[in-house]
């Protein structure tokens, strides 16, 4: 990286850049390497491009119970029933004509989530603010700009293998915190979207999203630094990216859950 570009970061509260210490690439190149690689030897030798690793099929599964229990998720109540059988189509026009919980009314769109259907990863924040609200896209503000730089630094990249969604699909109005029942009425589409992924490891990242899948009001620093298990699914708890740009001295913690959670993934 340029030292312009480090100053431009800087200037955003974004640096210093994350790098990647130890022996280089233990998760092979990502796609930004690659192309970097690519443009730096176009004169010499034409771009050899990785070929993808192979994808699972994709799956259609039924809910299971066990997730609904988790979650506190009653299947006798109608809707979440509904919502845990449904497929990914079904489930975007779901979330995109939701008025369960009244904050529908006041965002400009849902934002549902993005990535890979069928990554490996799932990073889970808390609900969209205002540049996610305009965009229809998680974490796109200096959050998520803070989170892409996190990614890079342990060579993975928005998309590539990774699904990045929020508790809330809906912004909450000036960014306050969600209500209990906002979240209650909003989980079943989360726990959907994890069932349709079934992803190796799930990163939680700050409180609400901690509380939506461990069900458990304990601190983030009580339980950092530990695999714990969503229905079988390891999960790592971390802060929020928002938290670490009030937190500067934080930053050294999220990147030592991050090195945590690339060693699980490794060793799954
Ligand atoms: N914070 C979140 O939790 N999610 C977003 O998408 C953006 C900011």
């Amino acid at each position: 990286m340029s030292a312009r570009s480090e100053r431009y970061l800087e200037e955003m509260g974004l640096a210093p850049v994350w790098k990647l210490r130890g022996p280089k690439r233990a998760l092979g190149p990502g796609i930004r390497d690659q192309e970097k690689k690519s443009g730096e030897s176009r004169s010499r030798a034409p771009a050899v491009l990785k070929p993808p690793p192979p994808r699972r099929p994709p799956q259609i599964l039924p809910p299971v119970p066990g997730l609904v229990a988790a979650a506190k998720l009653d299947l006798a109540d109608d809707r979440a029933a509904r919502i845990l059988r449904m497929d990914w189509p079904e489930l975007k026009t779901a979330v995109a004509a939701c008025e369960a919980c009244g904050l529908r009314k006041t965002c400009t769109q849902t934002v549902f989530g993005v990535g890979d259907e069928q990554a490996d990863w799932l990073l889970v924040g808390e609900a969209p603010g205002a540049e996610e609200d305009a965009r229809g896209e998680p974490f796109v503000g200096q959050a998520g700009r803070l989170l892409d730089n996190m990614l890079a630094a342990i060579g993975l990249a928005r998309g590539e293998n990774v699904y990045i969604c929020n508790v809330l699909k809906c912004r909450p109005p000036g960014n306050r915190n969600p209500e209990p029942f906002e979240v209650a009425q909003c989980t079943p589409h989360l726990l959907r979207q994890l069932e349709l992924i079934r992803p190796k490891l799930i990163l939680a990242m700050g409180r609400f999203a901690v509380q939506a899948l461990l069900n458990t009001e304990a601190s983030i620093a009580s339980l950092r630094g530990r695999l714990h298990r969503y229905q079988g699914v390891p999960l790592i708890v971390t802060y929020h990216p928002a938290y670490l740009l009030r937190n500067l001295p934080d930053k050294a913690k999220a990147w030592e859950d991050l090195c945590f959670a690339r060693r699980s993934i490794a060793a799954l």
